[in-house]
């Protein structure tokens, strides 16, 4: 115990260390499991830099913004989308979500997958994801392994939700669950935070985590015994994420050389707050909209459209080699001052995962548009909460509908079942008048 005591105290945690030798046995013991997890050496460092770091710095003189064009303006989506369901057929695409998020701003007690968004069918996140991805596996004729990457705050109740749903009819051996790491706050001076007598507080490692989560898991070997090569990633809150889109699979195995891919969407204005894609000394990556000095926020085209203008929406595809290689890469840390047990201004460290583009050095930009694709439930009302959620779907499957031919209410918005159709394909009159009811629902705006 002594030795612990000491190796805190050198790595500059002397309250940490006179706290934990002050405990009686049992508690020392338990307080011990949360310290073992913790490098204090390196967060001593990742203080102290980040400390002396000039925010400024962060965009280089070599800025240039990403070109992207829309898939669906493109010759080659077909093309595409046979690709990619060839490969969900071979069973070489599998579907990675991070879903170890705290979900802060929505305010819901949870794991936020478990979030229902208020659809008629009151079916939560996970379950539309589920349904999505049981579609496509059905059409393909191939299961497709699903990755969902929890943290430790919501391992036990994300699977609790899914036993208590029967997985959603998916095959249990199809789906693997697995923790992100945590990282301890420090107090403005760099001191471990206790959240209470015998736990640090630790803090999900953010979603960049999720390279070494999945490797160290051995999640990343269960992918390779399976013979996947394609791994879709994905944020556990966009409501119109298409789980393993093929085309987008399909677009990425057709360059040939690169190793990754992301979905980019036009920013809405220079305020919409994503982050955008752009090249930093000829190396892709996302900026984050806080990170965005003004001047390039601003900056416009001769046509008066935005420079910085490739949004993005948090769906990647990694090739298997470059998860390999981001398994044991070192993102940066990214930093927050926040109030943590009580503490103002605390140190909350964080990793994202569009940082591993400038490291992998290579990344195609796949134009989507966002009223089909990108929905996310990020706050309890205004903007990207469940109420637009709502609506966006209920407008495009009232779209998918009318494209269709079926006789609907254009005043009315509409839930197709993804059980029924995963992106609008399979849809008629004859199937409207069958469904409307079951797994066609009906609702006013
Ligand atoms: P967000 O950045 O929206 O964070 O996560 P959040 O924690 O869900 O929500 P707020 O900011 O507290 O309101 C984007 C995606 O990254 C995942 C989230 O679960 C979400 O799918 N995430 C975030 C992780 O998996 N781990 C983390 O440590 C942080």
């Amino acid at each position: 115990m002594d030795k612990i005591a000491e190796q805190l105290r050198l790595a500059g945690q002397e309250p940490l260390a006179n706290h934990f030798l002050s405990l009686n046995e049992a508690s020392r013991s338990v307080l011990l499991r949360d310290i073992q997890t913790q490098d204090f050496e390196y967060l001593k460092k990742l203080h102290s830099e980040k400390s002396s770091e000039n925010l400024n710095d962060s965009i280089s003189d070599d800025f240039t913004p990403m070109p992207f064009k829309l898939s669906i303006e493109d010759q080659r989506l077909e093309y595409w989308e046979e690709t990619g369901k060839i490969l969900l057929e071979k069973g070489q695409v599998a579907a990675f979500l991070v879903a170890g998020g705290q979900g802060s701003r929505l305010g819901f007690e949870g794991p936020k997958g478990m979030f229902d968004i208020g659809l008629p069918s009151h079916k939560s996140l996970f379950q539309l994801q589920a349904e999505r991805i049981q579609n496509l596996a059905t059409q393909v004729g191939h299961p497709i392994p699903w990755c969902i990457m929890t943290s430790p705050l919501n391992h036990r109740a994300t699977i609790e939700f899914f036993e208590s749903h029967h997985f959603f009819g998916i095959d249990r051996t199809n789906i693997r669950f697995f923790e992100q790491g945590t990282i301890c706050a420090l107090d403005p001076s760099g001191k471990a935070i206790l959240q209470d007598n015998e736990h640090l507080a630790l803090v999900p490692d953010g979603n960049g985590g999720c390279f070494r989560a999945l490797a160290q898991s051995g999640t990343l070997a269960w992918l390779v015994e399976k013979g996947v090569r394609y791994i879709f990633l994905y944020s556990v809150d966009n409501a119109l994420v298409k789980v393993c889109d093929p085309a987008f699979v399909g677009a990425l195995a057709s360059t040939g050389n690169m190793i990754s891919a992301s979905k980019v969407v036009h920013k809405r204005n220079a305020a919409e707050k994503v982050g955008i894609f752009a090249f930093q000394n000829k190396k892709p990556g996302v900026v984050e909209y806080s990170d965005l000095p003004e001047k390039y926020r601003e900056m416009t085209n001769p046509d008066g459209s935005l420079t910085f203008d490739g949004g993005n929406i948090a769906i990647h595809l990694f090739k298997m080699e470059g998860l390999r290689k981001l398994q044991s890469s070192s993102l940066p840390w990214h930093t927050a001052r926040k109030t943590v047990c009580g503490i103002e201004n605390s140190w909350k460290f964080e990793q994202f995962l569009f940082d591993a583009f400038p490291l992998l050095g290579t990344m195609l930009p796949f134009g989507v548009v966002r009223e089909d694709e990108f929905s996310p439930v990020k706050n309890a009302e205004g903007h990207d909460s469940p109420k637009t959620a709502r609506e966006m779907i209920g407008k495009l499957h009232r779209e998918w509908l009318r494209k269709a031919g079926a006789k609907i209410n254009q005043a009315k918005l509409y839930e197709v079942s993804p059980t029924l159709s995963y992106a609008g394909e399979g849809l008629s009159n004859r199937v409207f008048e069958r469904e409307l009811g079951k797994n066609i629902l009906e609702f006013d705006p």
